[in-house]
């Protein structure tokens, strides 16, 4: 209460004694492309006032830091436009704080904390990565105290080109949180909206060389500015006002790489990749978020295919196969520029999923990309899927030979199960994640506890990533194999230990929680199913004899599967309970919709929230008892694996709205 009057009269005091200033707008206003900035010690509003009121009262935000105004290019945000106004929020976060307007002028979706806690985890390692090959360590708050001589990196030439030699004589510089790291990373926030992720990165990570936030829209950027003026980080982050594609062209065009470009878009990120593969600097890091999963995730095949190059097909795997399909598309737009992409993390989380890559160049790289996709043959009808790879490279002593991949891997129909194929892809058919990288970051976050709110889920996501299997694309998932014959599901746990007994590999995948990933060839699974069948029998007389599950169950099994469970069926992540698939967090969650001028959202769209969420929890619940009785559909075709109603459930989350019937419970 106290820091807040001490605000408002702040505020105050500036408005009568600057009666002429008025707010600006910034409507019109184009900036120049931004440039590294000069870091200048002031505090703006001691500078403007002679006494910092926060300083005062001890709430400075940044009370131990230099702090710098918004440049230029900024908006003019140091004029009576704050801090906070009638009408407006404080919304803290990380340790953010941002002045939100309390109408829908400016995008924020709080249940996208997660994201912004990921990147700000990965991107930390990733700096500690860059710096640590130019001999600089990084002070991240919470961290055991790097012991070593702290140079200041943000002034001057002495202080950063003498490092003081430690105890081992070695030369070591620190770079930490809130100051400028001459030798350290320049980030774009292309679409910052009201600046929050890059007022995040600049208070929470350190190793910075300066952060642009830019938006299209002038409502954006003038709160941006304001914010980054309240949160005292004018001297790393800069507004910026232009299309970001303008942008990036631009600095790419004026050899002014970025070294990390987050790209969290309105649904899509497809008309920014081009700009971004060539605007990132050589091993440089792109973080890219997809809310478009309706699209993505099988709905509307042929609109993925315009937006990403890829068809997206209905099946149970669609969660990977969205990953799969954005890695596909940033390796084939870097390719025009004889780039090529590495994946450091992939994630699917509530309704949207979020890409880390790498981006090099190397012609001879390249060359190798075709091998890397793979198109998907997917049975509508029981779900059994072939990968047919778009290029083959093989190796001949030191060098590699390229040519065709020679196909298909399945005949006209499915083998199992007698139905037609889809065909989905081309998708990325090589790993998802850096395993190591992945290892560091969560390394990092362990000796770091409490270090983000979202911290406990971030830890059970990329303990679960760690264990995926990373040669083995997409999923199978427990629920849809049993469905398929339909018998009752066997437990995770003797389904998986059904697979080790017969000498195959197994893991689940973070994007679902009841998948299975496997090296075992799709008959293993089916034989595991029809011995699963023998102890518990469906009643064959009501099977159509050409639906899957008949022709599925009339074959005999090769293999006597035992379902006896082992300790080793049992995860790692799983049997130390930790926070892996998160509840709903909060009522009508799920993509929010676009910031408009004046603000508010549309009463019809938080209706259809409304109509729409849980609706398949409420069908479940209310047909629970009907999971015994036999359905009208079972004598007839079933395409089930496209189609699947089986979204409800135990305890577990469902699909936002925008996901298609994936069948599972998870995000
Ligand atoms: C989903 S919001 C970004 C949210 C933000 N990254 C965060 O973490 O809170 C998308 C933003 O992109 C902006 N935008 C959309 N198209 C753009 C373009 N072509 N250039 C620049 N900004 C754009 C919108 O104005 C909007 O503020
Ligand atoms: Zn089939």
């Amino acid at each position: 209460m106290k820091a807040e009057f001490a605000l408002l009269a702040w505020f105050m005091r500036r408005c009568i004694r600057q009666p002429g200033r008025t707010v600006t707008t910034g409507r019109g206003r184009r900036f120049p492309p931004p440039k590294d900035l000069p870091a200048r010690k002031l505090c703006p509003s001691k500078d403007m006032e002679g006494q910092c009121p926060q300083e005062a009262n001890g709430s400075h935000p940044e009370q131990s830091e230099e702090r710098l105004p918004t440049s230029d290019l900024a908006m003019d945000a140091g004029s009576c436009a704050g801090p906070v106004q009638t009408g407006e929020t404080v919304i803290a976060e990380g340790k953010a704080k941002i002045i939100f307007p309390s109408a829908n002028e400016v995008f924020y979706n709080p249940v996208q904390e997660f994201n912004r806690d990921l990147t700000c985890a990965v991107i930390t390692e990733f700096i500690r990565l860059q710096l640590s090959a130019k001999g600089i360590q990084i002070a991240v708050p919470g961290e055991e105290k790097v012991e070593k001589v702290v140079v200041d990196l943000s002034e001057g030439e002495e202080a950063g080109s003498e490092p003081a030699p430690d105890e081992e004589g070695a030369a070591r510089a620190v770079a930490a949180v809130g100051e400028v790291c001459k030798e350290g990373v320049r980030i774009l926030e292309a679409l910052a909206a009201s600046g929050l992720r890059s007022i995040r990165f600049a208070k929470e990570v350190p190793g910075l060389r300066a952060v642009v936030a830019n938006d299209f829209s002038s409502k954006a950027v003038e709160l941006m500015a304001r914010n980054v003026e309240f949160n005292g980080v004018g001297h790393l982050v800069t507004s910026s006002l232009a299309d970001a594609r303008m942008l990036m062209y631009q600095q790419k065009a004026e050899k002014h790489p970025f070294d990390i470009i987050d790209l969290d878009p309105y649904g899509s990120p497809a008309t920014f990749l081009d700009a971004a593969v060539q605007a990132v600097s050589e091993g440089g890091l792109l973080c890219v978020t997809c809310t478009d999963m309706a699209v993505m995730a099988g709905n509307s095949g042929e609109t993925c295919y315009s937006k990403y190059g890829a068809m997206s097909i209905k099946g149970k795997f669609c969660h990977e196969m969205a990953l799969r399909i954005i890695l596909h598309s940033l390796d084939l737009r870097a390719n025009c520029y004889q780039r090529y992409i590495v994946p450091l993390l992939a994630v699917s989380a509530d309704f949207y999923i979020r890409v880390f890559v790498r981006v090099f160049t190397g012609q001879a790289t390249v060359k190798a990309s075709a091998s890397k996709q793979a198109l998907v043959y997917n049975c509508v009808g029981c779900g059994t899927h072939h990968f047919q790879r778009l290029g083959k490279m093989t190796s001949h002593g030191s060098n590699f030979k390229y040519s065709a991949a020679s196909g298909p891997p399945v005949g006209p129909s499915c083998e199992h199960c007698h139905q037609r194929h889809q065909l989905g892809g081309p998708m990325w058919a090589e790993p998802l994640h850096d395993p190591a990288f992945v290892q560091r970051v969560l390394s990092a976050l362990g000796s770091n506890p409490g270090r983000f709110g979202t911290q406990d889920r971030i830890q059970g996501v990329l303990s679960m990533v760690t264990e995926e299997l990373s040669d083995v694309p997409l999923y199978y998932t427990l629920d849809c194999l049993s469905s398929t014959i339909h018998c009752n599901t066997p437990s995770l746990l003797q389904f998986r230990s059904a697979l080790l007994h017969a000498g195959y590999r197994v893991s689940l995948s973070h994007a679902c929680k009841n998948a299975i990933k496997t090296d075992a060839p799709p008959s293993v699974l089916w034989d595991i199913m029809r011995c699963w069948e023998r102890l518990h029998p469906v009643k064959r007389e009501r099977l159509s004899d050409t639906s899957p599950a008949f022709h599925i169950l009339s074959v005999e099994p090769t293999l006597q599967a035992s379902f006896t469970v082992r300790e080793d069926a049992n995860p790692k992540s799983r049997k130390q309970g930790l926070k892996r698939f998160q509840e709903n967090p909060e009522a009508y969650w799920g993509p929010k919709a676009r910031a408009k001028a004046g603000g508010g959202i549309s009463t019809s769209l938080q209706d259809k929230r409304k109509l729409h969420q849980n609706k398949r929890k409420e069908r479940a619940e209310d047909g629970g008892h009907l999971k015994n009785i036999p359905c009208k559909r079972l004598k007839e075709v079933r395409t089930g694996w496209g189609g699947c109603e089986s979204g409800g459930g135990s305890g577990g989350q469902r699909c936002g709205s925008s996901w298609p019937r994936c069948g599972c419970n998870t995000p």
